[in-house]
């Protein structure tokens, strides 16, 4: 998730690919730079962010300083994956002999044995990105033909990725390729191109968009255009005309940050477990085996959404590893005095990594000598610079304030985990775990198919915009699943949300239910389904409301409750990943239909830092 601009015309470029990355700076702050194509060779200035200046304020400082004559060259504003946010972290990339610069958003899965490779033939790395790969590639595939280069790198690189290269023998030639990434061309006038990752880059400039689809590749050069498949097969494109404004451009055309991010999900969660699970049902996760060995306890802690992923994380590893784990509120955590060691692995969990109270706690289990894991999803954030070592969520930047694509992916981090730790501890077959990556892998195309079904969720949504007050309930990993999903209707829609472990219900909180309380069940886990089965009975015998939310085969349950919205078939224990998504499309409709300010809801803030 960053922001790629490219220009090739007759205006000067650096202004140009300047505004374009303003633009695109919600993609990814980290780091940012420029390349530009003159008669003397490729000219660039990158750099990160310094001293509290953004990444992008640093560069428009130096702008100056590029040859104000160039009318082509390539720019690029970064969210890190790999490698931490620094100067040499920034793309653009050049290879050894400065003649070829690349940006690339997405992430390079064989980066490592093509680097290991590209290092024996002597090329000589100077980042830590995966993506200078593709500098290297492209200089060692070159010989006079700049889109054949590319179709060579292609051939080699695996994963995702939105490619612009250029090469200082090909003056005013932009060569680019996408696969998993968005990438887009916009026809400015008198034969000059723009290539961006999103259409809010070349907005100011142009409205009549190319967009690439996957496997396509384009070239520009000297006023025109032309698109091929990865083999070089001509394709034919033919304009768009875009008619949004720029603020709905800047979320692709989507009302809300929310359902953008809720969209991104199935990416978000391809992008996450790439080159972390390979087919032979090992897992990477690029954390040597020593630093979890004598490990007898571990503590998740984080806040709101995260703590959330810390309670499907203390299960699945109880589960699998049978390895004693608790989950706790982070701000609860850090005040008491919990009992630590050096064999307590504490797993703080955080989107942003800079939570108050989750640095806090982060920091008292360090103190206590236990070593701490963060699970973050950005790269040089306090808790992954002080956490001992750090597993990245690839989300990209989430800008809604309800949380959405970084839990899905922090409940993936939380199964690799597990089953990575299950596996060390021989507690986990080899192939049990081998099947579950491979359910891994189609979680995508199931949450696809839940993304596809909304309008259903939207009807479901309308009895509840008109309620003041609902109940979650769910057994196990429902259960946790049923907490972050009250969660999201709270904190957008306002209406009083409250997630019950099915079992406690008639415990207290069933005097509550009349007809007038919409209870939304979760039933996904099947050796608990007849328990659950029994609780949605007794919420019926009140009157109550139910929306069922089940897997195919849950025939009775479907049939006692109101509603119903079908899950994919799934297993139990990766079932929270798909089944929290109707409950945030739920969410999301109904803040909408109540007219509620969605991505900055009332009283609320993306990130915490104060206690
Ligand atoms: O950045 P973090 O993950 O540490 O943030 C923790 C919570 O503040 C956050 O998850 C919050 O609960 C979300 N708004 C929920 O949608």
């Amino acid at each position: 998730m960053c922001g790629i601009v490219g220009y090739s015309g007759r205006r000067p470029a650096a202004p140009l690919l300047f505004a374009g990355l303003q633009k695109l700076e919600y993609r990814g702050y980290d780091s940012a730079g420029i390349a530009l194509l003159a008669p003397d060779g490729i000219h660039l200035e990158k750099n990160a962010g310094r001293d509290g200046v953004m990444a992008l304020e640093v560069l428009g400082g130096k702008i100056d300083r590029l040859p104000a004559a160039a009318i082509a060259g390539i720019g690029h504003t970064r969210w890190a994956t790999h490698g931490r946010p620094t100067d040499i972290n920034a793309h653009p990339h050049l290879d050894a002999s400065g003649e070829f610069a690349v940006v690339h958003n997405g992430i390079i899965e064989n980066y490592l044995p093509l680097r290991e490779r590209l290092r024996a033939a002597g090329y000589v790395f100077r980042s830590e990105t995966d993506s200078e790969v593709a500098a290297h590639l492209l200089a060692s595939h070159y010989s006079g033909d700049l889109a054949a280069a590319l179709r060579g790198v292609l051939a080699e690189i695996e994963g995702s990725f939105a490619l612009v290269v250029m090469s200082a023998r090909h003056p005013g030639q932009l060569a680019a390729a996408r696969r998993n990434a968005p990438l887009i061309v916009g026809a400015g006038a008198e034969g000059e191109f723009f290539i961006a990752s999103d259409i809010p880059a070349v907005l100011k400039e142009t409205r009549d968009i190319y967009v690439l689809e996957d496997g396509e590749m384009v070239v520009v050069a000297d006023g025109s255009v032309s698109f091929t498949d990865f083999a070089g097969n001509p394709r034919l494109k033919t304009i768009t005309k875009v008619t949004w404004d720029a603020v709905a451009a800047e979320k692709a055309g989507y009302e809300h940050f929310m359902l953008k991010e809720i969209d991104e999900q199935p990416q978000a969660l391809r992008d996450t477990l790439s080159g972390r699970a390979a087919k032979a049902g090992t897992i990477d996760l690029g954390i040597g085996a020593d630093f979890f060995a004598g490990v007898s306890r571990v503590a998740f802690v984080g806040c709101g959404t995260a703590y959330h992923a810390g309670l499907v994380g203390r299960e699945l590893l109880e589960r699998w590893a049978r390895l004693p784990a608790e989950t706790a509120v982070a701000s609860e955590f850090r005040y008491r005095q919990p009992l630590l060691d050096e064999h307590t692995l504490v797993v703080a969990v955080s989107q942003s990594g800079e939570t108050a109270d989750t640095l806090a706690a982060l920091r008292e289990a360090k103190k206590e000598g236990a070593r701490v894991l963060a699970v973050t999803n950005v790269v040089g954030s306090t808790a992954a610079r002080e956490a001992d070592e750090t597993l990245f969520t690839w989300a990209g930047p989430e800008i809604a304030v309800a949380s959405t694509k970084a839990y899905t992916t922090q409940l993936e981090i939380m199964a690799l985990l597990a089953m990575f730790l299950a596996k060390e501890r021989g507690q986990l077959p080899a192939e049990r775990v081998a099947a579950l990556l491979e359910e891994m892998r189609t979680l995508p195309a199931k949450i696809e198919d839940i993304l596809a079904r909304r309008e259903r969720l939207r009807e479901l949504a309308l009895p509840l915009s008109r309620t003041a007050d609902a109940f979650f309930i769910g057994r196990g990993l429902d259960w946790a699943v049923a907490l972050e999903g009250a969660l999201k209707l709270k904190e957008i829609s306002y209406i009083h949300a409250e997630a019950y472990a099915a079992g406690e219900l008639k415990h207290g909180a069933l005097a509550l239910v009349t007809e007038e309380t919409p209870v939304i069940v979760l039933a996904t886990q099947q050796a608990l389904y007849e328990k659950t089965l029994s609780n949605v009975e007794e919420v019926k015998a009140r009157n109550g409301r139910v929306l069922a939310v089940v897997r195919p085969d849950n025939k009775e349950l479907a049939a006692a409750a109101d509603d119903t919205f079908l899950l994919p078939q799934i297993s139990d224990e990766l079932a929270p990943i798909a089944a929290i998504v109707p409950l945030q499309l739920i969410a999301y409709y109904t803040a909408v239909r109540r007219g509620n300010h969605v991505d900055k809801p009332r009283n609320l803030a993306k990130t915490v830092t104060t206690e």
